[in-house]
């Protein structure tokens, strides 16, 4: 209790929450990212799994544990934001952090603010969003980014995530002290690698439903 407690009234204790959520953020878009690309195999196999996912017993305790995930990660960071700005009324003309500045860093704001709102856009249309019959998750989604305005929408927010991410997993990772001068330009690439990879895959799957398939079901 006392070392909760700890956690969450010191700023290193915050900066590991958050570091500790995002980590846990990434491993949910790996899951959500391997069942999305049962999209490419078709609408059988794609409906199957959101059968599956929708009459998991425990889906209403994993769907408020991931909202609350989501919620702290974002105000724990805004507090934090908050605090620095604070402690340091005149802003420096240059803002520096340790291994440089990168888009990754100096966009994580603004990338941040997309992803919430992306989230909340995201989950209205397409988890309570009119499907064509209540067991066709495929062919919502498919009406969706079929429509070459939701298509570049989905893969301009997917190149965000990518840059997010980018930055995200280093700095959660120099938050835990991973950051030894031997291994961290290794650390660094993997992180990018995952970033450009998550980003990547996700955004082949409105481009393909809607330029190359052509928006068909
Ligand atoms: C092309 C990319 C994506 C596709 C096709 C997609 C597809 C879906 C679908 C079909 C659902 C509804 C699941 C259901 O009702 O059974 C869903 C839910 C959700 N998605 Fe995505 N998604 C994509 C990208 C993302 C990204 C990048 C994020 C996070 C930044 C995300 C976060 C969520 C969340 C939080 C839910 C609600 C989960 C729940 O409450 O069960 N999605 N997504």
């Amino acid at each position: 209790m006392e070392t909760l407690s700890r956690i969450v009234t010191s700023s290193i204790g915050r900066k590991m929450m958050v570091a500790a959520l995002g980590l846990l953020l990434c491993g949910f878009l790996g899951g959500h990212l391997a069942g999305n690309l049962l999209l490419f195999v078709g609408p059988g196999a794609f409906n199957a799994y959101a059968h599956h996912l929708e009459t998991f017993p425990l889906l209403l305790p994993v769907e408020l544990g991931l909202a609350s995930i989501i919620l702290l990660h974002a105000a724990v960071t805004v507090y934090l934001w908050f605090t620095a700005l604070g402690a340091r009324p005149v802003g420096y003309a240059v803002s520096v952090s340790k291994g440089g500045r990168t888009w990754g860093s100096s966009t994580m704001i603004y990338t941040a603010v997309l992803i919430l709102v992306f989230i909340a856009v995201h989950v209205l249309t397409f988890k309570y969003g009119t499907r064509p019959s209540p067991e066709d998750l495929y062919g919502l989604v498919m009406g969706y980014l079929g429509d070459w305005r939701w298509a570049v929408f989905y893969s301009l927010v997917m190149g965000c995530i990518g840059l997010h991410l980018s930055h995200g997993f280093w700095s959660a990772c120099q938050t835990f002290g991973l950051d030894h001068p031997k291994y961290a330009p290794a650390i660094k690439a993997a992180g990018t690698a995952f970033a450009v990879a998550v980003a990547l895959a996700f955004a082949s799957i409105p481009v393909w439903a809607c330029f190359i398939k052509g928006g068909r079901p």
